[in-house]
């Protein structure tokens, strides 16, 4: 049904761990050659170790999406690598928790920064070799958190996820011509590194709110990314897909009582 993505270009920032690692490995195994970035060297590495063998390539660079620099440096690299750039998933992020009046002046400046202006460096960076594709896209992995949903502890984070859909609008507009299409996944809770991290008791309390009542896979949100990045979707740009097995839809606790 889909044209094969065989032999196209793909970054994936922070593709070293949890949900980039598994956009990489989608496409991957899509025969799409990918650069996985992230900053920790050590992840970079056995993510490309894991990745290997698939249709597709899988390499890496360490770089921070909060400098402009780095984010040159990666669709340098990815262009150089693979003879040239067409998807970028600018999925890098960071969600550490607290609460409002706890928060200070540099707690909200990393979450911008990394969220919120990692991507739009990331986007800028691969400007011009999206455009010499022909037929560039762009996939923001977003959340439900902030966008959609509220959660105590994250106001900067959803602030910084609902701050890249207000961007993407706008890009969808100025990139058009230029046949380069943005859109966004926005997840629920799935299952990463990160999330691992907030718990146990979190997680089984995620679970219990989903109706589909599980957690989310890194494949789930690489299986929408790879959707966006086909040719058949072309005609799609500007557009956000929830990627969360039902979570935003029960009113109250109660619509999940009797399933
Ligand atoms: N997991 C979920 O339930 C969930 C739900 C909704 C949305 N999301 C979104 O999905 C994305 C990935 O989350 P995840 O759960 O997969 O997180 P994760 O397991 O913690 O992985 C985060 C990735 O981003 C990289 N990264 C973090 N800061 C970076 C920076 N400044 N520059 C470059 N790379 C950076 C990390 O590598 P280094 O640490 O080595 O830099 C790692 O590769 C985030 O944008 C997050 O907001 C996640």
């Amino acid at each position: 049904m889909f044209n094969s993505l065989q032999g196209r270009s793909a970054v994936v920032t922070g593709g070293s761990k949890g949900i980039g690692r598994g956009i990489a490995e989608t496409f991957a195994r899509a025969g799409v050659n990918v650069v996985v970035t992230g900053r920790n060297q050590d992840d970079i590495d056995s993510a490309v170790a894991d990745l290997g063998g698939l249709a597709g390539t899988v390499t890496g660079v360490a770089a921070d999406v909060a400098s402009p620099e780095d984010c040159r440096r990666v669709v340098a690299t990815a262009t150089e690598r693979n003879g040239g750039l067409d998807i970028l998933c600018a999925n890098a992020g960071i969600f550490p928790s607290g609460r409002i009046e706890e928060l200070t002046p540099e707690d909200i400046e990393q979450v911008i920064g990394v969220n919120f202006k990692g991507t739009v460096y990331m986007v800028q960076a691969a400007l011009d070799a999206l455009t010499a594709s022909g037929r560039g896209r762009v996939v923001i992995t977003s959340s439900i958190t902030g966008p959609i949903t509220g959660f105590p502890g994250w106001s900067h984070y959803g602030a910084s996820k609902a701050a890249q859909l207000g961007f993407l609008r706008t890009a969808a507009i100025e990139l058009a011509p230029k046949k380069i299409t943005v859109n966004a996944v926005l997840p629920g809770n799935v299952i990463t590194e990160g999330l691992i991290e907030m718990g146990q008791t979190y997680m089984d309390q995620m679970a219990a709110s989903v109706p589909a009542g599980k957690l989310g896979e890194v494949a789930d949100i690489g299986n929408a990314a790879l959707f966006f990045a086909t040719d058949e979707a072309a005609y799609i740009t500007g557009q956000s897909l929830v990627v969360d097995g039902g979570q935003i839809l029960p009113e109250s606790p109660e619509a999940l009582a009797d399933l």
